[in-house]
């Protein structure tokens, strides 16, 4: 039987790339996408010597309309089926959003929403013929705590809202691939160490938070494989956001808001800001 293959949104870097050497290390065969050319031409090579696994390279700016349809037609015109795809790329929009103009709203809507639904749309009808699929998409612990100042300065007011819908939109996808062994997750980070804080401009604010906060790559791109091999709908990375997260659903709203409140306080006094 032919290796499986997945299509890995977001290979270039940080989590993506964690993603590719889990399901390089398990035996699939890699379609890695994002802009950076270059950067995906060296992690396929890196792959195949460690594991030994095939990657497609494929440059595309999922923030264009156009992107999933030319991503799924060039692995199917290389003779591939798609039978895993991690939906991962993403970047934050910041600043108030009465304040950014509508054209940078809608392109990060394309690429943090978008761009994700199509890809699943367009992937599920195989999958659910073949009998087989697994769908990962990456999520955000800002999703299920109130949101704070931080966000909208540093990924943008609706940032959460999206994560939130990615979250939602992985339950209802699972449901409906239960009996077809579609496997569907949400994989639901908190503070990541990878290049997302440098191209917002929050590493300074970043570095300055407690160790415990982040996790690396490494552990998202290992949970978020565990949750879809399991079939977990929704797995929080990490002990201190699976404390968090659950004291946001037995705390009254009003006390959660209190609490990040205070928080980001604290925080925002002791960086100096
Ligand atoms: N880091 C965190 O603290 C954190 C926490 C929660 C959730 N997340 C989520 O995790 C996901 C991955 O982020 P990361 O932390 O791994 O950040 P990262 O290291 O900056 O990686 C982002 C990836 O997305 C790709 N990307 C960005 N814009 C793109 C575009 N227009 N078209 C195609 N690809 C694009 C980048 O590739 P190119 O630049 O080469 O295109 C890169 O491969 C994001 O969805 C993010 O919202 C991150």
């Amino acid at each position: 039987m032919a290796r499986r293959l997945v299509v890995i949104t977001g290979a270039s870097s940080g989590i993506g790339a964690a993603f590719a050497r889990v399901f390089a290390q398990k035996g699939w065969d890699l379609a890695l996408v994002a802009r950076r050319e270059d950067r995906l031409t060296d992690l396929a090579e890196e792959m195949k010597a460690q594991f030994g696994v095939n990657s497609l390279v494929i440059a595309a700016d999922l923030s264009k309309a156009t992107a999933p349809q030319e991503i799924v037609k060039a692995v199917t015109d290389a003779g591939r089926q798609i039978d895993g795809l991690v939906n991962n790329a993403g970047a934050g929009q910041p600043g108030e959003f009465a304040e950014t103009k509508w054209t940078d709203q809608k392109r990060f809507l394309q690429l943090m929403l978008n761009s994700y639904l199509e890809l699943i749309h367009l992937v599920l009808p195989g999958m659910r013929e073949r009998g087989f699929g697994r769908i990962v998409n990456v999520s955000s612990v800002s999703a299920l705590l109130p949101p704070s100042p931080g966000h909208t300065k540093y990924s943008g007011t609706i940032y959460p809202g999206i994560k939130s819908a990615l979250i939602k939109v992985s339950e209802a996808l699972r449901i409906e691939g239960q009996d077809r062994n579609v496997n569907v997750s949400a994989v639901v980070p908190g503070y990541t160490m990878s290049e997302f804080h440098d191209v917002n401009g929050a590493r300074a604010t970043v570095s300055k938070l407690p160790s415990y906060w982040f996790s690396t790559a490494e552990e998202v791109a290992t949970a978020g494989y565990d949750a879809v091999e399991r079939n977990v709908p929704v797995r929080v990375v990490g002990a201190w956001y699976k404390f968090m997260s659950g004291l946001a659903r037995v705390l009254p709203d009003p006390a959660m808001r209190w609490l990040i409140a205070s928080q980001t306080r604290r925080l925002a006094k002791s960086a100096g800001n």
